[in-house]
């Protein structure tokens, strides 16, 4: 272990990469790629500090209600309890990011259901969620072991879905970050608090941090699925040339496919450009299309929206538990409903789903097929990233996917892990939400893309 005077201060390759998913938020710490990974790349307990399900997710959510903003799992709580108040936590940034014109999805006013006092542009929504994620950020650092003083003082970045090397979108969110640093100094810690912070703090925040912003260290965006095949060749034993990464997420599934280079110095990780897609073939309509099944099955009236908010808002931990266990009991008062996992398989729109994550796999694995073949490599890595990877059906219709769109080609596929002989003991907990986090420490590990790949 290093001492003291080793761990003093961070070298300036130091780097955080944040990962704010759709469902749940992630960052890890690179203190230099060039050190071994054990040692280099740490995965910072964000979960820890909000007290979440896992100690390095946390999710990404906020709620308004009674004139205050709750940032995490207590907006989640509130949410359950306030079921019969129509309203919903926000959940989603990923739409903002990944719009046509993000200046115009920015200024949007977010819909009443959200925020009914009518107070916050999605503008305003990403910089609270972004002060407040810095604040459980440098709480995090604080409590990890063995890190130099100045450690949350390292540059920042942000894995993107869109990939804008330099582009006027990095532009935008480096002064997203900034006006975040504001408030985060701004309104310390109370943002941490299980109680909320009132939205009048909220407001005055914000005005104060757009006429003064603060320095949100930003160093730049990274494309997801390149910090995702980043982790997977930075952790394999066996690197293939030829790497397709699926990143099933709970907003979007993100498929991109590299070539990598080892022949050249540093060793090149190129992207096939036609593979790119990015569907909504992912988590939270996986949780539609169940809730809608348990609805039935409950034969619920369609306007017994408190039921179906209930559901809702329990929808991913019944999916979890649904394909971990086969089946899953609903209690309502003193019925319940009871489903197993066949019904989901067999329902007409969990299949019509099926089919179109077969189709768009298929279409990335032509692509990837072809310039392997040109190449004359007969191997293709698949890569399952992102929560999806823990689904059971993935791994089949990646098969069943290559077999028709890439005949011929030996398909290794599996998800992310960082079973890597060099990476010696290995935490559990870090393994089973390795293929969740992998974005984030590839994004951190990984040596920015070259604009010329990126056009
Ligand atoms: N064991 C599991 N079984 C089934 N689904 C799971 C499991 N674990 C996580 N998920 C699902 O994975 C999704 C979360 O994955 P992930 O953290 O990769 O998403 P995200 O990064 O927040 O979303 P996105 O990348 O789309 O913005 C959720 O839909 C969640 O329900
Ligand atoms: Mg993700």
């Amino acid at each position: 272990m290093a001492d003291d005077s080793e761990i003093g201060r961070v070298g300036p390759r130091a780097r955080i990469c944040i990962d704010f998913g759709t469902a749940l938020s992630k960052a890890s710490l690179c203190l230099d790629p060039t050190l071994p990974l054990e040692i280099g790349v740490r995965p910072i307990p964000l979960g820890l500090v909000t007290e979440a399900d896992h100690p390095l997710l946390t999710p990404s959510v906020m709620f308004v209600d009674g004139g205050r903003l709750f940032f995490g799992p207590p907006a989640f709580e509130y949410a359950r309890r306030n079921v019969a108040g129509n309203r919903d936590p926000l959940l989603s940034f990923k739409t903002v990011l990944g719009a046509k014109d993000v200046a115009k999805a920015l200024a949007t006013q977010l819909p009443p259901s959200y925020d009914p006092t009518g107070t916050f542009r999605q503008r305003d929504a990403l910089v609270l969620y972004l002060a407040y994620l810095d604040q459980v950020l440098s709480e995090a650092l604080r409590r990890m072991p063995d890190l130099p003083s100045d450690v949350s003082g390292v540059r920042r970045r942000y894995t993107s879905p869109v990939w804008t090397a330099g582009g006027s979108v990095d532009r935008v969110f480096e002064q997203i970050f900034n006006e975040a640093a504001a408030v985060s100094a701004r309104l310390s810690r109370l943002l941490l608090s299980p109680e909320g912070i009132s939205i009048a703090q909220c407001r005055d925040a914000l005005e104060k941090a757009a006429a003064q912003p603060g320095d949100g260290k930003l160093d730049s965006g990274v494309f997801e699925p390149h910090a995702a095949a980043a982790a997977a060749l930075a952790y394999t034993n066996s690197p293939t040339r030829f790497v397709c990464v699926f990143d099933m997420g709970a907003g979007t599934n993100d498929i991109a496919a590299f070539d990598f280079n080892e022949t050249v110095e540093p060793p090149t990780l190129s992207e096939i450009k036609e593979a790119r897609q990015c569907t909504p073939l992912a988590g939270d309509e996986i949780d539609r299309i169940l809730v809608d099944l348990i609805m039935r099955k409950r034969n619920a009236p369609d306007e017994d929206r408190r039921v179906y908010r209930a559901t809702r808002l329990h929808a991913r931990e019944l999916k979890k538990e649904l394909f971990a266990s086969g089946r899953i009991g609903l209690k309502e008062g003193w019925r319940t409903t009871s489903l197993r996992l066949q019904e989901l398989m067999e329902d007409q729109t969990f299949r019509q789903f099926l089919a179109a994550l077969h189709q768009s796999m298929g279409l990335s694995l032509g692509a990837v097929a072809d310039r392997a073949r040109a190449a004359g490599v007969n191997e293709i890595d698949i890569v399952l990233a992102g929560g999806g990877a823990n689904l059971p059906f993935m791994v089949d219709v990646v098969r069943l996917a290559g077999a028709q769109a890439a005949p011929g080609m030996r398909l290794r596929i599996g998800p992310l892990t960082p079973a890597n002989a060099l990476y010696g003991s290995i935490d559990q907990y870090f393994v089973a939400v390795f293929p969740q986090i992998a974005m984030s420490v590839g994004g951190a590990l990984v040596e920015l893309m070259p604009e010329r790949a990126a056009a």
